[in-house]
């Protein structure tokens, strides 16, 4: 006979917390009681000390320090210095990350600029299934420029590099899907480009501040990366752009403001970029935003990427094996990768009625949310997730499918975010 594999009990995921390194991060955060957050894959949770730096910035610094502020309370160096925190957790040198814009904004200034470095050749490879404002992005930008951009299904990434040539310019990939969570290998697509004389942007939305990404040592030219999810920055933090410093000289971005000059203030009428990482930025920083980010990224101060991303392997793990003991045969099938080396700090699951059960389960506190077209992201963020989350989390969605809560009209209203 068979033995049966144990059941995964509660008691078991408790004792995972008790185990876990790096569970007194949690205390770090201000969590609203009784929630269980799987959403900081979008938006990342309060840590504690950005309210307290933002008060200060507004009476302090701004109410009374006014102008002033931008040098005596160092306001003017924020992005540099958040850039700096943001680097150690991506593998790169601290002088070669800034904090400014968009990631939207910031592809589009990589974009240009690389393909100005690369202007005799014309392809340009990137994925079918892209986050949006990629696909959008890179599709205008290769119009404006006379390229012509081959989307394609992940599997087929190499084989497009390889058949492109030398007429390849660019390789643009998001590291881990936000869908799905499947990770790239970032060190194989980067020399495979490279070897052709190719440039490479990576976005790092999803990796950032919970992968350990090694941008230096996977000899990486350019990425993108978001202040609002993982590094939870808070609602609309502003991004951060990375250049290998081999490219510094070369890079030429096409949003030409006056903080990516070389000498801001000394306001000429010719523009001559900024020597360092600075030529990245535009115009004035959203100094409160930098501000709060550039607090919440103490969290990880003395944080090992590595840690982190062991414990969110094993949350995605748990997580993945609650839904087959207890979801089985209500529809619902795995979207991520099950091995945890190929996957991202999220599972993703789909499901015909898949908005309305997450409008369900996010009614009872258990927060994650919907990508269309039937896809519920649940996201773990390491530093605030814990192993019994998984467990309740899964306890709540079995109720609400075995009672049929989901079918109710309130949850199938749609809302502007989803
Ligand atoms: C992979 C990816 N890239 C880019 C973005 C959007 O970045 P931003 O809002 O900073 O332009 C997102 C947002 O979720 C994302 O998931």
């Amino acid at each position: 006979m068979n033995a049966q594999p144990a059941k995964i009990a509660r008691d078991d995921t408790i004792k995972m917390d008790s185990a876990d390194p790096i569970a007194h991060l949690r205390d770090r955060f201000e969590l609203p009681e009784g929630d269980i957050y799987l959403d900081g894959n979008s938006l990342g949770a309060l840590p504690l000390g950005v309210m307290e730096r933002l008060e200060k910035a507004v009476k302090k610094e701004w109410g009374q320090g006014l102008i002033r502020s931008w040098n005596d309370a160092d306001w003017y160096p924020a992005p540099q210095r958040a850039g700096a925190a943001i680097a150690r957790l991506i593998g790169a040198d601290a002088d070669e990350v800034i904090v400014c814009d968009s990631i939207s904004v910031n592809l589009y200034k990589l974009l240009v600029g690389a393909l100005r470095m690369r202007k005799d050749r014309k392809i340009i490879v990137s994925e079918i299934g892209n986050f949006p404002t990629d696909v959008y992005i890179n599709a205008e930008v290769a119009d404006m420029m006379g390229c012509e951009l081959r989307c394609v299904m992940p599997e087929d990434v190499e084989q497009a590099i390889d058949a492109a040539g030398e007429n390849l310019a660019l390789v643009q990939l998001t590291h881990i899907h936000y869908k799905s969570g499947r990770v790239y290998d970032m060190a194989g697509i980067t020399q495979r480009a490279q070897n052709l004389g190719a440039l490479v942007i990576w976005d790092l939305a999803h990796s950032a501040g919970t992968y350990p990404v090694q941008l230096n040592e996977c000899n990486a030219d350019f990425a993108v990366g978001c202040g609002y999810k993982y590094l939870n920055g808070g609602p609309g933090a502003p991004a951060f752009v990375f250049v290998a410093r081999r490219h510094f000289d070369e890079m030429n971005q096409p949003l030409r403001g006056w903080h990516g000059h070389a000498e801001p203030f000394a306001f000429t009428q010719e523009y001559k970029p900024h020597p360092t990482i600075d030529q990245m930025l535009t115009g004035t920083a959203s100094q409160l935003a930098t501000l709060a980010l550039e607090t919440a990224l103490e969290v990880f101060k003395d944080v090992d990427m590595n840690v982190l991303r062991k414990k969110n392997m094993a949350l995605g793990d748990l997580f993945i094996a609650l839904v087959e003991q207890e979801l089985g045969g209500m529809g619902f099938e795995l979207a991520s990768p099950k091995n945890a080396e190929a996957r991202g700090s999220q599972v993703s699951l789909t499901h015909e009625n898949g908005y309305a059960i997450m409008q369900a389960v996010i009614a009872r506190g258990v927060v994650g949310d919907f990508r269309a077209p039937d896809v519920l992201r649940f996201g773990f963020a390491a530093p605030y997730v814990r192993y019994v989350d998984m467990w309740d989390a899964v306890a709540h969605i079995r109720e609400v499918m075995d009672t049929n809560e989901w079918d109710r009209p309130e949850f199938k209203e749609r809302r502007a975010v989803t």
